[in-house]
């Protein structure tokens, strides 16, 4: 059974003090595309982690001044600068996690789906380097459209022989962080003690949360389930019109990555009480690729979460059935993107 301390844990992992961080463990994190709007904040947050040692951050261009800038932080990590594919395998070298923000984000009126052509060769550029270099490290990727680019990743994967289902993450984290935050502001709950499962994958409709299985349980009306539905689905939309022009989530997102990756460096260090929302490899439905909850380990997924998906609402039933066939196309366009390649 799922015990609720875990919720309250990762939360607290988030909100330490940004006072002196007494080292805890010695892991290893880079970031892919460090230099971007979401890779500066997250490398920042991932400088405040008690749980790491070394941080490298590679980019094509700009990490320079990112990592002379964040290693005055007298934070217990090192931080390394890696510029341009020249310098990639060094980057990735007993890296025990690597994160992946590179690529281009949206702009109004694009689809995660829009950004495919250009992030998916640089999903299998990089992917390619990780498999070389680190292929025992966890893989979180960020680069949208995550419900196509996780596919990819693990074809690479398979091409290089070295893929393991287990430890390749599409990072949703996000979705759960919105969730969350929306709900105890609706219900006037303390956002600390609220966690809403999100499952499904990472645009649009395919983001599905399911609300009934918010903890603490909270009822909704139907009007507030459709409500609070479409607001998360539509969340990233509504950040990138904000912006008008200026880019996608990056804040929030370096936010959620962050959680993130503290979740599966605890996972690593021995902590059995690891759970979080991602889009991995699945035999929870027809689908073979589907984010759930699942339990992380010191091999990565430990188990996927079915609980959640039983005794869904009609709701929520109707919405998971209308996700599958958009989903299924996501994942076959990143499973053909490969063989397409000359
Ligand atoms: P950005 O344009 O600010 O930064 C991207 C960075 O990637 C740049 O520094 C760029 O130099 C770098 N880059 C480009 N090609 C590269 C390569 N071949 N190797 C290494 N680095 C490379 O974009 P931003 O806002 O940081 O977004 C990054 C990605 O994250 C986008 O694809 C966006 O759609 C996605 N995203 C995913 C979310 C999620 O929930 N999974 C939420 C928000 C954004």
């Amino acid at each position: 059974a799922l015990k609720h301390s875990y919720i309250t844990k990762a939360r607290k992992h988030n909100l330490r003090s940004y006072g002196y961080v007494q080292p805890q463990a010695s892991y290893k994190v880079a970031i892919l595309g460090a230099a971007g709007g979401i890779g500066q904040p997250l490398a920042l947050l991932i400088k405040m982690s008690p749980l790491v040692s070394e941080l490298n951050l590679y980019d094509i261009a700009n990490v320079k001044g990112v990592a002379a800038d964040l290693s005055h932080c007298n934070t217990p990590s090192k931080v390394s600068e890696f510029t341009g594919t020249s310098e990639l395998a060094d980057s990735l070298k007993g890296v025990n996690v690597v994160v992946i923000p590179a690529g281009v984000p949206r702009k109004p009126g694009m689809t995660r789906d829009d950004l495919f052509n250009i992030n998916a060769n640089i999903v299998k550029t990089l992917v390619e380097a990780v498999a070389d270099n680190c292929p025992d490290a966890f893989i979180h990727i960020i680069s949208n459209p995550v419900n196509s680019t996780v596919p990819i990743a693990a074809e690479v994967l398979k091409q290089k022989g070295v893929y393991d289902p287990k430890k390749l993450f599409g990072v949703t984290t996000l979705d759960v962080v919105r969730a969350n935050t929306f709900v105890a502001q609706m219900k006037n709950l303390k956002l600390i003690d609220v966690d809403v499962p999100v499952v499904g994958g990472h645009a649009g409709i395919t983001i599905l949360p399911l609300l009934t299985k918010t903890k603490p349980s909270v009822t909704f009306t139907d009007e507030e389930v459709q409500e609070l539905t479409v607001r998360i689905q539509n969340a990233g939309t509504e950040v990138v019109e904000a912006k008008a022009g200026a880019g996608s989530a990056t804040l929030s997102m370096a936010y959620a990555a962050a959680r993130f990756v503290e979740s599966s460096l605890r996972a690593l260090d021995g902590d059995s009480d690891v759970y979080e929302c991602c889009y991995v490899q699945s035999d929870l439905n027809d689908l073979p690729f589907f984010a759930s909850r699942v339990k992380l380990g010191k091999n990565g997924v430990e188990a996927l979460i079915s609980s959640d998906l039983q005794g869904l609402t009609e709701y929520e039933q109707k919405a998971l059935e209308a996700l599958k066939p958009e989903l299924k196309a996501s994942i076959e366009k990143g499973l053909s993107f490969l063989q397409k390649q000359p």
